[in-house]
């Protein structure tokens, strides 16, 4: 393989400039071309490409977002869009093609690689920690340590004025972000699709801790919950009890922003080294993932389906903590 091409797609996660800093400098180190695609898929689609040297990538390893720019493309959805991208990568002279990214990142490749057979690489890059074959996806700790950070601060003012607050954080169909952060701030309740707190649950708890004189009290609500967002369930405790001062807060994307956190730059540069490896390897079509400390190869349908584990254990932590 004498050229390699790297792009990031999806909503950016902390660390995905480390996981390309790291593809690129492993791809020099192995004497192999490699250029950056821009844009993600649309970058692919429309020959938006670059070459990147070892100097091309200097100074980002801590630097949020990605230098590559992202996006959600709808063209790549279509026969149509896959077989551009696929002729752009072959006159760009391209072997192998790694994808930073997520759900939608992954579901594409799979679909690219069903139809072209083009060599592909997965590297797990999102917020969201939803995909099985790895215990921790790129940015997911500094997202959740973002969350931690502004959940403190609104328990402070919670506590001086005695209210309830609900916290909205990202995860549009998981909750790994929100029984994190509900665990690391000893919220009350968590809501998530996996918790299946209904509005009635929650006022039971808040009322037993109502009696037990509990003056503040912090509700994580996961932007995917099946009640709503933190807006709609705050409006139907209010409708069933005017007991609580209820203020509302979303976190939203300051969540996917800010410096990487070591964890986050460690794991994306241990994934980009090994992405190239396995590329030069002809271990393809497949993402690559840490699991109990070991990198580890999940076919992308797996990766897609499988969530790793219905998070029981942090379910449970969560209810038991927060009596
Ligand atoms: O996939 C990561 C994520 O941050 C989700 O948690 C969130 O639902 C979504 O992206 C938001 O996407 P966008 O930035 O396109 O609105």
């Amino acid at each position: 393989m004498k050229k390699i091409a790297v792009l990031t797609s999806g909503g950016d996660s902390p660390g995905m400039n480390a996981a390309i800093r790291a593809v690129v400098r492993s791809s020099v180190y192995n004497g192999v071309d490699v250029c950056g695609v821009f844009r993600g898929f649309s970058g692919l689609i429309e020959g938006d490409f670059k070459d990147l040297k070892v100097r091309s990538v200097a100074n980002i390893l801590g630097r949020g977002g990605t230098i590559l720019k992202s996006d959600r493309c709808e063209e790549f959805r279509t026969v149509e869009g896959r077989k551009r991208a696929y002729e752009n990568l072959i006159s760009e002279g391209v072997e192998g093609l790694v994808v930073i990214g997520g759900n939608g990142t992954f579901t594409g490749a799979l679909m690219f690689h069903e139809e072209h057979g083009f060599p592909v690489v997965g590297l797990p890059g999102t917020i969201d920690n939803d995909l099985a074959g790895t215990d921790n996806t790129i940015g997911f700790d500094t997202a959740t340590n973002t969350a931690v950070e502004a959940v403190d601060k609104i328990r402070d003012t919670a506590d001086s004025h005695n209210r309830l607050f609900f916290i909205e954080v990202m995860g549009r169909d998981s909750g790994f972000i929100a029984l994190s952060t509900g665990i690391a701030t000893g919220a009350i309740a968590v809501m998530t699709p996996e918790t299946g707190t209904t509005v009635n649950d929650l006022i039971n708890v808040l009322e037993k801790a109502h009696e037990r004189k509990k003056s503040s009290s912090i509700v994580i609500v996961a932007e995917g919950d099946d009640n709503g967002g933190a807006y709609e369930i705050a409006k139907r405790v209010i409708e069933i009890t005017d007991k609580y001062d209820v203020r509302i807060t979303v976190l939203g994307h300051l969540q996917r922003g800010g410096s990487p956190t070591c964890a986050d730059r460690v794991l994306a540069s241990r994934l980009g080294v090994e992405a190239v490896e396995s590329l030069l390897k002809g271990d393809v079509n497949c993402m690559i993932g840490v699991v109990n400390d070991k990198l580890v190869h999940t076919d992308f349908e797996t990766a897609i389906n499988n969530k790793k584990n219905t998070l029981k254990d942090e379910v449970r932590l969560a209810q038991i903590l927060s009596i």
